[in-house]
């Protein structure tokens, strides 16, 4: 039998990173992943089981994909998870060289442990204030002591390189930018600030949004020039993700930045997503998805399959043009994509 094609778009972009949310459920209402009103949740028979998650997972694997990273919602309310990452960080025999988890970090406190025995490595948490208060209104949950609980607990499991990510809201927490960053100076930690994206419906998207480049200039008038540390950029194979890497001088940990809106990566771009009820969306800003459920559902062939993933990377969109027409929104919000 010949060797299954690479995966690569009509912009001859290779992919080899797939973000697989499994689940559109999450035990926080952060206000920049979903509006007030709520979100239409999808319905519970079209949400993939974890055997069919794996079965896409595996094929893309055998179509040279590198790294996956478990999303949601959020990734640990969904029951079952840790033996999903155990069956997935084994396909690191056959070709898969990263696979990471972007969460929440509520349940952490319990479940780092467990994760790091199934086979998890690395984990990104979001977290966008350290003020209890202030975490409680931006996540619209009163649970800060548990998520920082759940931060020290993966350290001491061992989870290397651990990520914070903050989603910088101007008059709501750009404040708190040294703060943060200051957790890099004695600890082996990514700090990473991220430009807010208008996913979904955001009223208040423009007044809030706070370009990268104000956020890295208030950073070193306080410290000094940002040491650059390509380290993570450009290695790993080409799947790195979005941020640029820098650190304090004499800084232990890493601030990164993620300028999705006002310095987009897509020329680059080396990712697709896969919903928790079994579309591949090849950009995170387009709401065009190719649906595999329907074939997975009636057993299809691996050859299936793969056309599937080949009409998905056809339709892989150039780019985003959301600087210049920032009215443009797609019409999920990033709870139901996964970030
Ligand atoms: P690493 O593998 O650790 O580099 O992770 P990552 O940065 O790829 O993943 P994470 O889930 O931590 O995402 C960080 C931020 O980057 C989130 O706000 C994502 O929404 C954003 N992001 C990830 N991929 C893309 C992308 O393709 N386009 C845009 N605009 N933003 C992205
Ligand atoms: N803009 C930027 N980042 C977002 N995230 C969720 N919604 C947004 C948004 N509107 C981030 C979360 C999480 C990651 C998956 O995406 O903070 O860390
Ligand atoms: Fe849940 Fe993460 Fe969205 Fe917050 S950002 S509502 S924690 S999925």
């Amino acid at each position: 039998m010949s060797q299954p094609l690479p995966l690569v778009d009509s912009f001859n972009r290779t992919v080899n990173y797939m973000r697989v949310s499994v689940t559109d459920r999450c035990n926080l209402r952060c206000t920049y992943c979903m509006p007030a009103y709520g979100v239409n949740w999808m319905q519970q028979d079209t949400i993939l089981s974890f055997d069919e998650f794996y079965r896409i997972i595996e094929r893309a694997v055998a179509r040279g994909l590198k790294k996956i990273r478990i999303t949601g919602g959020e990734p640990l309310v969904r029951s079952g998870i840790v033996d999903f990452i155990a069956k997935v960080a084994a396909l690191k025999e056959r070709g898969l060289k990263d696979l990471a988890m972007t969460t929440n970090a509520v349940l952490l406190k319990t479940m780092a442990g467990p994760l790091y025995k199934a086979g998890l490595r690395r984990m990104n948490i979001s977290l966008d204030s350290l003020n209890p208060k202030r975490f409680e209104e931006v996540t619209r949950g009163n649970c800060f002591r548990k998520v920082w609980e759940g931060i020290e607990e993966a350290e001491r499991v061992g989870f290397s390189p651990l990520k914070i990510n903050m989603v910088l809201q101007k008059g709501c927490n750009d404040d708190e930018v040294i703060d943060f960053v200051k957790m890099t100076l004695n600890r082996d930690i990514h700090v990473r600030f991220i430009e807010y994206m208008p996913c979904g419906d955001y009223d208040d998207w423009k007044s809030k949004y706070m370009p990268m480049d104000d956020v890295m200039k208030r950073i070193e008038a306080e410290f000094g020039k940002l040491e650059t540390n390509l380290e993570d950029k450009g290695g790993n194979e080409g799947t790195s993700g979005p941020a640029y890497n820098f650190k304090l001088p004499g800084g232990k940990g890493v601030v990164g930045f993620i300028h999705a809106i006002s310095e987009h990566f897509c020329d680059t771009c080396n990712r697709v997503r896969l919903t928790a009820d079994g579309s591949l969306r090849p950009c995170l800003f387009s709401d065009i998805e190719v649906n595999f459920r329907e074939a997975l559902r009636r057993n299809c062939s691996d050859e299936e399959l793969d056309d599937l993933f080949d009409q998905s990377l056809q339709i892989k969109p150039e780019g985003h043009m959301l600087e210049q027409f920032a009215e443009e929104k797609t019409l999920k919000s990033m709870i139901s994509i996964g970030g």
